[in-house]
């Protein structure tokens, strides 16, 4: 099983989702660099893209898709093509496994539609079992850490990631995540969270999933 082909197929069927003339909110990571080199094929066509992180915004670059607009200057955007870490069956998401999932999170609540590009091994029941990030305010871990303890999970300090707000990225292991919008709305609430990477409020509309046969498509 080549996880690679898998997502290499997925980001490459989310071109047919890109109409002409539009601006297309970019995601982050392993499976979006190649939805950016499938990109680059039709860039004469669009008008532009909205990066969701620095490694996106060079990779998009290094591809020659050059008009790369502020998010701060949009608040609605046609499409949104992204990964994710997990996705259950009501296409809620875990994503942050960059720590870009600020960004992310706000592209994706700007976006009329949220296409998410995986390979199968991405799709779960229950979320969880990739660790959830958030990211927090320096100032505010010793009070978080304790937060989650009394949630049940296990938390942990991403080492040497400091994220492009300047803040730190918790990874929190142990969480079965039966509601994942109860969860999303509890530890969004503590003080001194930034961004928690469940994405259950807003999840994806469209799943392009890549597996060994062909790219299957799962909407809502
Ligand atoms: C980035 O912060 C994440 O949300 C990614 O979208 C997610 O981790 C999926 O990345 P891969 O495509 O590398 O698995």
């Amino acid at each position: 099983m080549n996880l690679n082909e898998f997502k290499k197929k997925a980001a490459w069927a989310a071109l047919d989702y890109i109409s002409p003339g539009t601006i297309i909110g970019i995601g982050t990571g392993s499976t979006v660099f190649y939805f950016i080199e499938a990109l680059s094929t039709i860039k004469h066509l669009i008008s532009g893209v909205v990066s969701s992180s620095i490694s996106s915004t060079n990779l998009l670059k290094n591809n020659g898709i050059n008009n790369i607009l502020h998010l701060n200057d949009f608040n609605s955007l046609e499409v949104y093509i992204d990964s994710a870490d997990e996705i259950n069956n009501n296409m809620q998401m875990i994503k942050g496994g960059g720590a870009a999932l600020t960004k992310e999170k706000i592209i994706a609540a700007i976006a009329k539609k949220f296409i998410c590009i995986i390979d199968e091994t991405k799709k779960v029941n229950i979320l969880g079992s990739f660790p959830l990030p958030i990211e927090i305010l320096p100032i505010a871990l010793s009070f978080i850490l304790n937060e989650i303890i009394k949630l049940g999970g296990k938390p942990k300090v991403r080492k040497n990631v400091i994220t492009e707000h300047g803040n730190i990225i918790i990874d929190i292991y142990n969480l079965n995540i039966y509601d994942p919008i109860a969860i999303e709305k509890k530890i969004s609430l503590l003080p001194g969270v930034v961004t928690v990477g469940l994405f259950a409020l807003r999840g994806a509309d469209i799943i392009l999933m890549g597996t060994k046969d062909n790219v299957k498509i799962i909407e809502k």
